[in-house]
């Protein structure tokens, strides 16, 4: 059991069970990466997804190029679909093949506003990759096309992901308790 903030959280995904899932990950997208004319870039999501990155990247042999953007937690209550680029997409994208990196994806709203500002810098395609997925909370249209695991809807921290700021550095996932 560990302690963050006022919550406990106990152990749910070992460093093993997470391995696991970023070989999972990094064997699909060699087999739809590793032979392309130009190198596809990577575009990791901060602050999350650094470790899961870090560690999907030692695993990638072929030639690729990694960036990182982050995003201000927007939550306002108009939904204008604004949201600000704290650190953005500042190259060339036009033509480019996009991998994006996530940690976990819940509802799936973080990503469906992300998209649409990819798209308009003229990609070529762009795929989805994420450590997590909550399979029953996601409820967009588009298509998560790499997963290393799916989890159920609760609560995690650890190997990047936080709660409130706390957690990301431990590297295994711990679940909330109840
Ligand atoms: P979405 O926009 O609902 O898909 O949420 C995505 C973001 O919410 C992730 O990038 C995380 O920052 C955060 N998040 C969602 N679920 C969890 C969780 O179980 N633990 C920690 N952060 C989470
Ligand atoms: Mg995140």
């Amino acid at each position: 059991m560990i302690k963050l903030h006022d919550k406990t959280f106990e152990p749910y995904l070992s460093p093993v069970d997470l391995n696991k899932a970023v070989l999972k990950v990094a064997s699909e997208l060699t087999a739809d990466y590793s032979k392309r004319e130009k190198p596809p870039i990577f575009i990791a999501i901060l602050n999350g997804a650094f470790m899961f990155a870090s560690d999907l990247m030692k695993e990638l042999n072929f030639d690729l190029e990694l960036s990182f953007v982050k995003f201000s937690s927007y939550e306002g209550t108009e939904s204008t679909g604004v949201i600000n680029e704290l650190i953005g997409f500042n190259q060339d994208l036009k033509g480019r093949d996009v991998v994006i990196v996530e940690d976990i994806i819940d509802t799936g709203s973080t990503l469906e506003r992300v998209l649409p500002l990819l798209n308009a810098k003229g990609v070529n395609s762009v795929r989805i990759a994420t450590l997590l997925l909550k399979p029953t909370v996601f409820d967009k249209k588009y298509q998560i096309n790499y997963v290393g695991l799916e989890i159920p809807n609760i609560f995690v921290v650890g190997y990047g992901l936080d709660y409130d700021e706390l957690g990301r550095n431990i590297k295994e996932i711990y679940k909330l308790s109840q």
